[in-house]
């Protein structure tokens, strides 16, 4: 059994929507695949599983109620800790594999829950964003009431997230990695920390919000002059946010020579940006001047699938 799912990119809206706040997050094309095959012990490409480095497999295969002799492969082309939701995608991939093995096939809406499941209890993920980007794949607005095209929603504690599908145009990203890995627990629990104690803080927070929700008709028309103001504009309440750093602001720099706008993309503190662009070979030079690993990725594309 084999099944695959995107990585992501949070388009606007990161951090908010952990307080429930609206966010944008599209699919974007790098995937992860996951491979299962009934064997007699449990394998991980090729090695016997260590709880460390193969944490996201190991709770995939628990919550899904999978057999216990598997030979498993994995395979990403989402570079690791990018804030590409690798972890999301390898979770949802095994998720799905692991169901279809079962049972014959998976309902999307249990594997979103699943593999938001497992984030969470992997890494405290604080929302489901990811996961059910990785699950549906195209584009979703999360928001904390119910739209048009809702596709589920999720809750934890006393917050609700409610996904719905957003139509992504044709549109291309060049996604700037610092090689600066970060850990998003750690970024969302500095964040916290700062919402908590300040109400400036709090109005931050809404402000991300309320640019999310401009965004939605921008993004659908593909007017990108008004995507780039609202990416900047986003950026500069993430730096304020403190998840800034200064890999990240130099390739933001660098990109916007030849892009309508650039941000943080995830959870920031290290990890990637992304630049809107029309000229993706001269803003991946020059974020790759700026000291980044430049990728061009096509936003949208399917959730998970089996193969
Ligand atoms: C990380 O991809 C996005 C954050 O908003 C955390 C989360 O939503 O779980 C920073």
């Amino acid at each position: 059994m084999i099944a695959s799912a995107p990585g992501k990119v949070i388009l606007f809206g990161e951090h908010a929507v952990v307080y429930g706040e609206p966010a944008i997050a599209a699919a974007i094309s790098l995937r992860t695949y996951v491979s299962l095959r009934r064997s007699s012990h449990l394998t991980i490409n090729g090695h016997v599983p260590e709880e460390g480095r193969h944490r996201y497999v190991l709770k995939a295969l628990e919550l899904s109620g999978a057999p216990r002799g598997l030979e498993i492969l994995t395979r990403s082309s989402i570079p690791p800790a990018s804030g590409l939701g690798s972890s999301a995608s390898v979770s949802v991939a095994t998720v799905a594999a692991s169901l279809a093995l079962r049972k014959g096939g998976f309902e999307p809406e249990e594997v979103a829950r699943l593999g938001f499941e497992v984030e969470h209890s992997v890494q405290g993920r604080a929302s489901p964003t990811d996961t059910s980007t990785a699950t549906h794949g195209h584009g979703i607005l999360v928001d904390r009431v119910e739209r048009g095209g809702l596709l589920w929603r999720i809750s934890r504690g006393d917050t609700t997230w409610y996904m719905h599908h957003i139509e992504v145009p044709d549109l291309t990203l060049v996604v700037g990695y610092s090689g600066v890995r970060s850990s998003t627990a750690e970024m969302v629990a500095k964040v916290r920390r700062f919402v908590e104690w300040s109400s400036f803080a709090r109005d931050v927070i809404r402000e991300i919000g309320r640019i999310s929700l401009e965004a939605v008709k921008p993004l659908e028309d593909g007017d990108c002059e008004k995507l780039g103001e609202l990416m900047l504009r986003n950026n500069r309440c993430l730096t304020i946010l403190g998840v800034g750093h200064p890999a990240l602001s130099r390739m933001i720099e660098a990109a916007m020579k030849h892009s309508y706008g650039a941000k943080i993309t995830g959870a920031g503190g290290g990890g990637s940006i992304i630049a809107l662009t029309d000229s993706p070979e001269e803003t991946k030079k020059a974020i790759e001047d700026a000291g980044g690993k430049a990728y061009t990725v096509k936003l949208g594309g399917e959730g998970v699938m089996l193969h």
